[in-house]
C-alpha cells in the first residue's frame, strides 16, 4: 500500500529559532473536501454546482509543530482552518485530533477539542468585542469552560496578558483603547486561557503594520517554545511562513500542490506554481516591499476548474496534452517532500495508476447492470 501525505511518519529536526516539535501527532486531516453549492443563473439555463473550495487534502499536525499553509487569496485556506476548527462541516474525507474523529465527538471528546484546540483570526478590531473589557474577554473561554472562580480568573487574566507582553492593569481598559498590535496580544492571551495544544492561526499578522509584525511573530514563537504549542498558521506572506513554520503546505485551487520541510521547499521548490510564487514574493529592487502574491493570468473558477492539472492554464513549463489530461498525484518525490506534477517521476506513475483504476471500474460496474 502507498502512503499517504497524512501516513507517513517522519522525524522532524526543528530549525536554530524554533522549538523542536514532537512525533506526535496531534490533527489529522484525511482526503478532506467543501464544496459548497453555488446556483449558476436562472435555474432553467444551469441549476445547482458547486464551488469545490478544498478538494482532497490530507495532512497532519504534529505536537509542537507549525504547519504552515500559503496560497494566493481564494485557494481555501481559510475553509480549511474553519473545517479543522469544526466551524464547518466537511462534504467528505475526516478530522481527527488526538486520534478521534472531531466529526462525530461525543460530550467528552468535545470538551477536550474545544479546550485544547483555539484561534486566532486576521482582524483584531473585529475578533474582539468592543463593549467587553479585556477582563471579560480574556475570562470567557475559563468562565464557560471551567469551574474556576471569579478570583482565580481575575488572577489568570493577569497572568496571560503579562505573558503577552501587556501590563495586568490593562484588563480594565475596552479593546478600542488599545493599538492593532496591542489588541492581537490580546486575542493571543483570549486564545491561550485554556492551555490549548492547537491553536490555528489565519493570516495573524496581516492586517498590521509591517513594524508590529516581527513583535508578533516573535511573541508566537516564544510562546511556542513555553508551552510546546502546535500552531496552523495560514498566510499568504511567504516571509512570516518560512520565518515561522516547520513544514509549510502549499494550495492552489483547493488541492495541496507541494509539501515538505520548510528550508527544501523554500530552496528548492519543486511545483511550477511554487516557484513562481517564490520568485514573485522576491522585489527586483530591495527597497520594493511586496503584500501580495500576484502571478500571471488568472486564477480559474473553483467552480469550473481546468480539467488535468488545475495550474496548466497558467504553468510556464507545462508538458503537453497529459497536464490537461490527468490530474497530477501528490506523491512523495524527495525524502519528506510531496510534489503533485507530471514532471515527476512518481507524481506521474501514481496519477497513471489512479486513471488506470478507475477505467477499470467502469466496465466492471457497467457489466453489472450498473449505469457507470
Ligand atoms: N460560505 C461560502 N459559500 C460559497 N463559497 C465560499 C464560501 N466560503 C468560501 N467560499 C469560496 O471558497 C473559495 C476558498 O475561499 P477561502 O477558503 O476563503 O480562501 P482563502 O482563505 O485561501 O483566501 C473561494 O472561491 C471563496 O469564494
Ligand atoms: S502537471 Fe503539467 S501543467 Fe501542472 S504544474 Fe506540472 S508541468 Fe505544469
Ligand atoms: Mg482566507
Amino acid at each position: 500500500m502507498t502512503t499517504t501525505p497524512a501516513q507517513k511518519p517522519n522525524a522532524v529536526t526543528g530549525m536554530a529559532h524554533l522549538a523542536t516539535p514532537k512525533e506526535e501527532v496531534l490533527l489529522r486531516t484525511t482526503r478532506l473536501r467543501k464544496y459548497f453549492p453555488v446556483s449558476r443563473g436562472l435555474a432553467l439555463f444551469g441549476g445547482k454546482s458547486h464551488l469545490k473550495a478544498v478538494d482532497d487534502i490530507s495532512f497532519d499536525i504534529r505536537a509542537g509543530e507549525t504547519f504552515g499553509v500559503v496560497g494566493e487569496s481564494g485557494c481555501g485556506k481559510t475553509t480549511t482552518a474553519k473545517m479543522v476548527l469544526n466551524l464547518e462541516r466537511p462534504t467528505g474525507g475526516d478530522i481527527s485530533f488526538e486520534g478521534k474523529s472531531i466529526l462525530k465527538m461525543d460530550g467528552d471528546t468535545r470538551h477536550n477539542f474545544r479546550t485544547n484546540v483555539q484561534a486566532v483570526f486576521q482582524d483584531p478590531w473585529s475578533s474582539l468585542n468592543p463593549r467587553m473589557r479585556v477582563r471579560a474577554i480574556v475570562g470567557e473561554p475559563m468562565e464557560i469552560a471551567t469551574n474556576m472562580t471569579r478570583q482565580q480568573i481575575t488572577t489568570r487574566v493577569g497572568e496571560l496578558l503579562t505573558e503577552v507582553g501587556l501590563n495586568p492593569y490593562q484588563a480594565n481598559l475596552y479593546p478600542h483603547e488599545f493599538s492593532g498590535g496591542q489588541r492581537q496580544r490580546i486575542g493571543i492571551a483570549r486564545a491561550l486561557a485554556l492551555s490549548p495544544k492547537l491553536v490555528v492561526l489565519d493570516e495573524p499578522v496581516s492586517a498590521l503594520d509591517v513594524s508590529i509584525r516581527a513583535q508578533i511573530m516573535n511573541l508566537l514563537v516564544d510562546l511556542q517554545k513555553q508551552h510546546g504549542l502546535a500552531y496552523m498558521l495560514i498566510a499568504h506572506n511567504l516571509a512570516t511562513v518560512r520565518y515561522m513554520c516547520h513544514r509549510v503546505a502549499v494550495m492552489y485551487l483547493g488541492k495541496i500542490v507541494e509539501m515538505g520541510d520548510t528550508d527544501p521547499l523554500f530552496d528548492d521548490p519543486m511545483h511550477p506554481y511554487t516557484r513562481a510564487l517564490i520568485s514573485a514574493a522576491l522585489p527586483s529592487h530591495p527597497d520594493i516591499k511586496r503584500e501580495e502574491i500576484i502571478l500571471p493570468g488568472e486564477v480559474p473558477s473553483p467552480i469550473n476548474p481546468p480539467s488535468g492539472c488545475t495550474f496548466n492554464p497558467r504553468c510556464p513549463v507545462k508538458i503537453g496534452a497529459v497536464c490537461e489530461d490527468l490530474r497530477p498525484a501528490l506523491a512523495e518525490e524527495k525524502t519528506r517532500h510531496w510534489v503533485s506534477c507530471h514532471l515527476y517521476e512518481s507524481s506521474l506513475k501514481s496519477a497513471e495508476a489512479v486513471a488506470k483504476a478507475q477505467a477499470e471500474t467502469v466496465p466492471a460496474a457497467a457489466r453489472n447492470g450498473r449505469k457507470g
